[in-house]
């Protein structure tokens, strides 16, 4: 084989050229290629070495950050992003209030009932809370309805502002009054230690409930703590007393029923509802509990795993901060462990969800025929001694539908529990109807009650007395005129980067 190629060289030396030739451009590439592995290494080794801001204190501008991290901070900027719709969910702002009208009912009294968005992106938090009806038009400090509790959950200020306050004073202030202050959507310095880039939990509500049940927060390991940063606001909680100081009600268990019967013993309601008059509870968020009740929770996996999988981008390994619906990716999330195809395994997700939602729906219908017979009983002279019973029931047939409602990856999260709580939502709400019928008879009233006409948003808002057309004025009046003077007043502090 040699011989015959020293013979073709000596016959052709152009041949030889050739092979000389190749065989440097060769070395020439796998020079180029170690050179750039070193880069890459000594990249990585950089990243943290040669940070090109230093922060001391909580640093709320994600955007110093991003000169740090630029590959975190372009894709948690995409949170932003409004471009994916799975079957029931993605990252857009659906009004559910037109979708469910039902809900407007459920919510008689509470100000959920004037408006409820399906929720999108973290960089959206400010922008919705202060767009949404339910935070009202203040003006001046001390002006209501909501307390700054309500900030704690949207923002790397609320740290900021917490260690500047203290943590009482700042649940005791009026949301509008912090409206200049906690400016820069939920970002880096929620989740991260400044200095050393760990994962860190900045809320007190959720140290404090470790606490109450004798665990240090701090001994948490790093896969814990790939969820428990998120726990820190997609999680139950209530406002406690007149501080209306933020707490979880975990003392008893993290299941729906050790959440209620903590409730129930510190006789803790949201709001008295406005047509069945029952002292009721709003259920905020459990994603986290709800979570910690399926097969992936208990075979170790955080929300990390699924809802920022790892992203490569040469030889740099990140997080993919766009934290969203995992199966935009799914590739990246859960074909990482599963070997099922991507249609299989998304209709595994739509399969749950159908489901759970199949009879949510049922729920929600079982329950405003509730509240309707109720308020029937009270307007034929029901007494309170005859109502307590049924009142219950209603508690907690729509205590148990609000956790599943409002924990919105639950029926994929936890499939079995999800289902197992909306059947005895389903078994309290028909009890309660049993026991209003009675009542009802009692009092002379024989046949069905007739039930509103509750099909669209705007009728069921008519049917429990709001004005809608006066709230959407003053509102939009309010954007326009006190949102600027927060935001300008943010800017001249430096609490703001201004968008360029
Ligand atoms: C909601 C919580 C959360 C927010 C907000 C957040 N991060 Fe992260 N970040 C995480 C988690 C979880 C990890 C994975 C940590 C691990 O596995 O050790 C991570 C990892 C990182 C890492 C380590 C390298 C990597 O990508 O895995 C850097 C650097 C980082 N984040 C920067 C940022 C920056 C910059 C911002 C703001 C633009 C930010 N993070 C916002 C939760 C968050
Ligand atoms: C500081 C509070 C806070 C933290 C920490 C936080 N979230 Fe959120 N999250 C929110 C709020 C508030 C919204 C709704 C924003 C809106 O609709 O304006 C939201 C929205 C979401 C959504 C919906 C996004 C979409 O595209 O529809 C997902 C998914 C989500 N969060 C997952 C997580 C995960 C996973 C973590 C932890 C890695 C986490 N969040 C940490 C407050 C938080
Ligand atoms: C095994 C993967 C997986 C894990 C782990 C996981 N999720 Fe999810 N999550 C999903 C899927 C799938 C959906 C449904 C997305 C859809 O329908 O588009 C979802 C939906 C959500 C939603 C609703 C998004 C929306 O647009 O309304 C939130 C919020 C959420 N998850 C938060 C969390 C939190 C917080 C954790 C940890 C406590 C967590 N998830 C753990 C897979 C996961
Ligand atoms: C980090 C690994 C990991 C990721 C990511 C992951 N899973 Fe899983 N999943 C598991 C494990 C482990 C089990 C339990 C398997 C078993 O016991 O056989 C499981 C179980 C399941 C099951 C069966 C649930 C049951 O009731 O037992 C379904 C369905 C499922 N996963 C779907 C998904 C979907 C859809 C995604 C993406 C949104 C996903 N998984 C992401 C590891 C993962």
């Amino acid at each position: 084989m040699l011989t015959k190629l020293s013979e073709a060289i000596r016959k052709k030396p152009i041949i030889g050229w050739a092979l000389f030739l190749a065989v440097m451009v060769i070395v020439f590439l796998l020079g180029l290629f170690a050179a750039s592995v070193t880069e890459r290494r000594a990249e990585i080794a950089s990243i943290f070495n040669n940070k090109k801001v230093e922060f001391d204190t909580i640093e709320a501008k994600n955007e110093l950050w991003g000169l740090n991290y630029p590959r975190e901070y372009e894709t948690w900027k995409r949170t932003a992003d409004m471009d994916f719709r799975s079957k029931h969910q993605g990252n857009m702002e659906d009004d559910v209030l037109e979708q469910r009208p039902d809900m407007v009912v459920l919510w008689a009294g509470y100000a959920f009932a004037k408006e409820y968005k399906a929720p999108r992106g973290h960089m959206h938090a400010l922008e919705d809370i202060r767009n949404t009806l339910r935070t009202g038009c203040p003006e001046n400090v001390g002006d209501g309805p909501q307390p700054a509790t309500c900030w704690t959950c949207k923002s790397p200020d609320v740290p900021r502002m917490m260690n500047e306050m203290g943590i009482e004073n700042f649940y005791k202030a009026q949301w509008g009054d912090l409206g200049a202050e906690i400016v820069n959507p939920i970002g880096c310095a929620d989740c991260h230690d400044p200095k050393t880039m760990d994962l860190t939990i900045t809320r007190p509500a959720l140290i404090e409930a470790f606490e109450r049940q004798g665990k240090d927060i701090k001994q948490a390991t790093t896969q814990e703590l790939r969820s428990l940063v998120c726990a820190q606001c997609h999680v139950e909680y209530h406002f406690k007393g007149d501080g209306k100081y933020l707490t979880f009600p975990w003392d008893k268990g993290f299941t729906v029923e050790a959440m209620e019967a903590y409730y129930d013993s510190v006789q803790f309601s949201d709001w008295t509802h406005a047509l069945s008059k029952t002292p009721m509870l709003k259920a905020q968020h459990p994603d986290y509990e709800l979570f910690m009740m399926g097969p992936h929770y208990q075979r170790g996996l955080s929300c990390a795993d699924c809802h920022m999988p790892y992203k490569a981008d040469g030889g740099i390994k990140y997080s993919d901060h766009q934290i969203m619906s995992p199966l935009k990716n799914m590739s990246g999330t859960c074909q990482t462990c599963h070997r099922d195809s991507e249609e299989k395994l998304r209709n595994y997700v739509y399969e749950y969800q159908d489901k759970a939602f199949e009879i949510r729906d049922r729920v929600e219908n079982e329950l405003v025929k509730a509240h309707v017979m109720a308020k029937a009983a009270w307007d034929n002279g029901a007494t309170d001694a005859e109502m307590k019973q049924a009142l219950e029931d209603i508690r907690h047939g729509q205590w148990r539908w609000d956790f599943v409602a409002a924990s919105h990856g639950g029926s994929f999260h936890a499939p079995v529990e999800t289902q197992r709580i909306l059947s005895h939502s389903l078994d309290k709400a028909m009890q309660a109807q049993l026991k209003l019928q009675k009542i009802l008879f009692a009092h002379g009233v024989s046949g069905d009650v007739v039930m509103p006409d509750v099909s669209t948003k705007a009728k069921a808002q008519a049917y429990i007395g709001l004005d809608m057309k006066k709230e959407n004025e003053n509102k939009a009046k309010w954007i326009q005129t006190v949102v600027p003077k927060w935001l300008e007043k943010a800017k001249a502090n430096n609490r703001l980067i201004a968008e360029s």
